[in-house]
């Protein structure tokens, strides 16, 4: 380079000032570059790739919209609860709820047309909190993945705990076996209900386990060795009565529940922590599992709700819900249709 006479530097320095400035200019029309970095950092944390440039193109539009979404509400001072971006963060609202929940309302015909008796009816204390997992009645959180059966987890979930509760031990068992066998009604990865598992696993004298019949996500042939194995049997089940909080709070004193809640909004896609307060329906999709009830210091009354997506959703892949608020149905319609195994 000593062989560049002052000339040539000049040239080269000038040149070097316009490309600066070139993408400089360039910068300003391309998407927010911390975005960007985000976006970038977020696929890396979760694994994802994008099959080309249109479609990560797309979904750094739609992560983008969920980070301002998220800020926008974690800045509202009032909320209880928080939201934070998460392995959901490219994914529609629409997208998501297509996803993972699967739970098909009970049609009316189908609770009116049963008897059910409710075992809990006269219990006239509880607890003023109970904690299933404090208690060893619970699994680790699963996850369900892309595999609309939430039914299947919240079934299995209540099985789990029952079967703890009468003869001490905590099995984790398959919620495969359910995905793959119990086909009469429930329809695997694109729905079901959970009183019709708890059927199954009655008149198929038990469940087997996990790791016998471990989880692939995705529907398959029932595998009738695997199926003829029993780990866990119930002998019935009960609907606790329609609308009533206090009817869900005798249930859950007494053993996990699996409840039906609407899970289809954003908040509930993105929750963190906290006591979820959030707008929700009634339009039952996911089955979830109540697994406790407290009171926070500040005297906000909860649900305690174990989820199926995995333990990096909410609080280690359980949430909080708002108890005893004024309309029936309770938040996100948790007791509208719960229901329990019997041992
Ligand atoms: C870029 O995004 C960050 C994070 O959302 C935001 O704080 C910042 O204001 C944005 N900058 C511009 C120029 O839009
Ligand atoms: C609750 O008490 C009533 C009145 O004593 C009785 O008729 C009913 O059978 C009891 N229900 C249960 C589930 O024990």
């Amino acid at each position: 380079m000593a062989s560049i006479t002052p000339n040539w530097r000049f040239i080269l320095a000038v040149v070097l000032v316009l490309q600066m400035w070139a993408s400089q200019a360039t910068a300003r029309t391309l998407p927010n570059a911390s975005m960007v970095e985000r976006h970038e950092q977020w696929m890396v944390q979760y694994g994802r790739t994008y099959k080309n440039d249109a479609e990560k193109a797309k979904r750094y539009n739609i992560f983008k919209d969920n980070v301002e979404y998220i800020q926008s509400v974690n800045e509202a001072e009032t909320r209880t609860y928080k939201l934070a971006i998460n392995k959901f963060a490219d994914l529609t609202n629409e997208e998501f709820q297509a996803s993972r929940n699967g739970y098909k309302m009970r049609s009316l015909s189908k609770s009116s047309s049963k008897v059910s008796s409710f075992r809990y009816a006269n219990v006239s204390a509880v607890p003023p909190s109970i904690d299933w997992t404090k208690k060893g009645a619970v699994t680790p959180v699963k996850d369900q993945g892309q595999c609309g059966c939430c039914w299947a987890f919240s079934a299995v979930a209540a099985t789990e705990g029952i079967n703890q509760l009468t003869t001490g031990n905590l099995v984790s068992l398959s919620e495969q076996e359910l995905v793959d066998c119990d086909t009469s009604e429930d329809q695997g990865c694109n729905g079901g209900l959970m009183d019709n598992a708890f059927e199954f696993i009655i008149s198929n004298n038990g469940l087997t386990t996990e790791s016998n019949y471990p989880y692939e996500g995705v529907d398959g042939t029932c595998n009738s060795k695997k199926e003829s194995s029993h780990a866990a049997r119930i002998t019935g089940y009960e609907d606790v009565p329609s609308n009533s909080e206090s009817a869900l709070l005798k249930a859950v004193a007494n053993q996990p529940i699996s409840v039906a809640i609407d899970a289809s909004g954003s908040d509930f896609q993105f929750y963190s922590g906290g006591v979820f307060t959030g707008q929700c329906g009634t339009e039952l999709d996911h089955g979830v599992t109540a697994v406790g009830y407290g009171v926070t210091s500040d005297g906000t009354k909860y649900w305690l709700v174990k989820n199926s997506w995995g333990t990096s959703w909410g609080e280690n892949g359980y949430i909080r819900m708002q108890r005893d608020i004024d309309a029936a149905e309770g938040l996100c319609g948790i007791a509208m249709q719960a229901s329990y195994p019997t041992a």
